[in-house]
């Protein structure tokens, strides 16, 4: 097995999905209890993670400096390469800061940890501090315009660092670095695949012989593929509630309607548009707007438990389509920064006594996306966009109005038409407008307007983790353009986004 020592990245848990994926066995642990995992499970590697913190900081996380003399491999990553330096006798400053794609250039490419990769390729960055003298021992391997030691290593000890990201997505041959360390720790490979009959087992187990579990849907890929498994577990006995608080995608309550009939049972589905504005009336701020949200569906959930317990069902569950990505952007892990709530990650209040069932919540999204498949559902439905739980609601910077909404949901049907008539829906993550709160002079007809800016963004991305911005040709960007500018009323112009996550997330807000 490998452990991996967790110093708070947003990226711990892919790494162990890479791993996972060779069919490697993995441990994450917490710096303070490393070498104690670390003797337990007998590790084969140790992978010291990224994390938020500076090395040369008074608190910064540290990991027993013994871990390097016990004769097994160890991967620094970031954070984690930048700790080995500075246990090890180099030195660490706070760096130039650097986010997203950069060229890296193989040094020395005849080594075990570089074997079978090109001279040059892409990798990705996220760090503000910097190594800027080595160890005794190590060498450099790898470098970029920016970084002189983005890999190095002490190959008799078999101890190395790499100054990006080998575990997003991004990163080209990110999976061979990962690969060749596996193979330098010797560790055993076994095979990985889902097992639908065990998740649906754990349901089961977990729900009991006669309690009913209610669950939030709402026609996205993650809440739905969680129902549809809780659906084939305990049958009837789940009850999904789909909340049309106007702030989805048009369209979206039929759309619900239809897949849940495939999947054989009857959503209850409520009608809170109205009062949604309401609610969100005045509020500019994003955490606020999601709270709002938040709790608003938690009255309609505590109001739809009464009803049901008039006809005596006792729900003792809610089920949610809570993903990985979800828990860690939520500081789901123990060291990781908290980036925004989303709102289906530990949101319910406690006096509604009611258990979480999340079956779905260490899958990423394409994994997700595979277990919707073993379910049978329609290939369509999978590849259908991901929405955010809160809807235009974070994609309107600032109050969301009934007119900013209205122009929001106008501007999106023409970005997804076009993108979909130019074949380019199943290429790309996402698409939208963001409503921007910024306003700017145009000239329509002879007279000058003041209108809103609206930007457009489109990504592509598997895991969520990671995005590019995606290279649309210039004639669809055109069109998508110049049609909001004129069939949308009150705005101004519209721009393209095209920041790379990290360090922009998806979303605006
Ligand atoms: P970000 O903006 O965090 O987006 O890079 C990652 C994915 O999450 C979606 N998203 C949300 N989903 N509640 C949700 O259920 C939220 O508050 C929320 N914020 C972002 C986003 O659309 C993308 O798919």
């Amino acid at each position: 097995m490998i452990i991996i020592v967790d110093f708070g990245s947003q990226t711990t848990h892919l790494i162990a999905r890479r791993l996972k994926e060779f069919g490697v066995g993995v441990q994450i642990v917490n710096p303070e209890n490393a070498m104690a995992k670390i003797n337990r499970f007998k590790a084969g590697g140790i992978i010291l993670s990224g994390g938020p913190s500076s090395v040369y900081e008074k608190n910064a996380q540290k990991v027993d400096i013994s871990i390097f003399s016990l004769g097994i491999p160890v991967l620094g990553i970031c954070y984690g390469l930048q700790l080995t330096a500075h246990l090890l006798g180099g030195k660490v400053i706070s760096g130039k800061k650097e986010y997203g794609p950069t060229k890296l250039k193989i040094k020395n490419y005849k080594l075990k940890i570089t074997t079978g990769l090109p001279k040059s390729f892409v990798v990705w960055m996220s760090h503000g501090d910097e190594v800027v003298n080595l160890p005794e021992g190590f060498k450099v391997f790898g470098l970029t315009e920016n970084v002189p030691f983005a890999i190095v290593g002490d190959i008799e000890r078999n101890i190395f660092g790499l100054q990006f990201h080998p575990e997003v997505e991004h990163t080209e041959f990110g999976n061979k670095i990962l690969k060749n360390f596996v193979e330098i720790c010797e560790v055993t490979v076994l095979k990985k695949n889902f097992d639908i009959f065990k998740m649906e087992e754990t349901i089961k187990k977990n729900v009991g012989e006669k309690d009913y579990v209610i669950g939030a849907v709402s026609g996205g890929v993650d809440s739905t593929v969680a129902a549809a498994l809780t659906a084939k577990a305990i049958g009837k006995r789940f009850i999904p509630i789909y909340v049309d608080n106007g702030l989805m995608r048009e369209g979206t309550t039929a759309y619900v309607k239809k897949i849940f009939k495939e999947i054989g049972i009857e959503p209850i589905v409520v009608n809170a548009a109205g009062e949604m504005l309401k609610r969100l009336k005045k509020i500019t701020d994003s955490e606020k707007k999601r709270k709002i949200i938040g709790n608003f569906y938690i009255e309609i959930f505590e109001k739809e438990m009464k009803k049901l317990k008039m006809k005596n069902i006792s729900v003792k569950h809610l089920l949610q389509g809570t993903i990985y990505s979800d828990v860690i952007e939520s500081q789901g892990t123990k060291n990781a920064a908290k980036i925004k709530s989303h709102h289906n990650v530990g949101g319910l209040p406690k006096k509604m006594k009611l258990k979480l069932l999340e079956p779905v919540r260490n899958f990423y999204k394409d994994e997700v996306r595979e277990i919707g498949r073993l379910l049978g559902l329609s290939e369509e439905f999978i590849n259908k966009q991901p929405f955010p739980g809160p809807g235009y609601a974070v994609r309107i910077r600032g109050e969301v109005t009934k007119q900013r909404l209205a122009m929001e949901k106008k501007a999106d049907k023409i970005v997804l038409s076009e993108i979909q008539t130019a074949g380019l829906y199943p290429k790309v993550f996402l698409s939208f407008p963001v409503m921007t709160n910024a306003f700017s002079t145009a000239v329509k007809g002879d007279g000058r307007q003041f209108g809103e800016v609206i930007a457009v963004r489109i990504i592509e991305s598997k895991d969520i983790m990671t995005s590019n911005w995606a290279k649309i040709p210039y004639d669809i960007l055109q069109r998508i353009s110049s049609r909001i500018v004129n069939e949308v009323k009150g705005v101004s112009r519209v721009v393209y986004d095209i920041t790379t996550k990290p360090p922009a997330t998806m979303e605006w807000e």
